[in-house]
């Protein structure tokens, strides 16, 4: 039997279509794309993570000479925030990046990787609530994704365990 799996994301082409807090979050996810340690990739990525009591928490990509080492701005912004309020629900994560070796017309969303994904999701499960996701590109482009499980149709899960 066909099965089919899709969702509905929206698309914003200005910031100040979304709501006051999401603009919050994606400018500190376009300034965490600063505190970035990317010299080896030069790709720069920022994440910024909304928590249930309105704090806001960031995190950049950490690179390592020993290229396995480094890690994903969105799995050092979840650290963060569960390290710092670990009372607190995820509400939403919100990913910026640049890219200073390719102009910033031709720079589309960045989507999260498959190992943040799965850490998102890991994330989710644990609060028991769903957390929405905010792309951004250079070029001013926007997506909102409410359910982080859509990035990951048939995930495993401690559930499988
Ligand atoms: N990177 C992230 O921080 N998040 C993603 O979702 C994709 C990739 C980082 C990892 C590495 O430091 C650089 O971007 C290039 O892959």
């Amino acid at each position: 039997m066909k099965q089919q799996i899709s969702f509905d994301y929206q698309l914003f082409t200005n910031a100040e279509e979304l709501n006051i807090k999401f603009q919050e979050l994606l400018l500190s996810s376009k300034s965490a794309v600063k505190i970035s340690y990317a010299p080896y990739s030069h790709f720069h990525v920022g994440a910024a993570i909304l928590l249930s009591n309105g704090e806001i928490v960031r995190g950049g990509n950490q690179e390592n000479a020993s290229f396995p080492a480094g890690i994903c701005a969105e799995r050092v912004a979840l650290s963060v925030a569960s390290s710092l309020y670990p009372a607190e629900k995820v509400v939403a994560i919100a990913i910026a990046y640049l890219n200073p070796e390719v102009g910033e017309s031709q720079q589309d969303i960045l989507s999260p990787c498959g190992i943040c994904r799965q850490s998102i999701l890991e994330t989710a499960d644990r609060q028991q609530g769903d957390i929405q996701v905010l792309l951004s590109s250079p070029s001013g482009k926007i997506i909102l994704i409410d359910s982080a499980h859509h990035l990951l149709p048939l995930a495993f899960s401690s559930s499988n365990l």
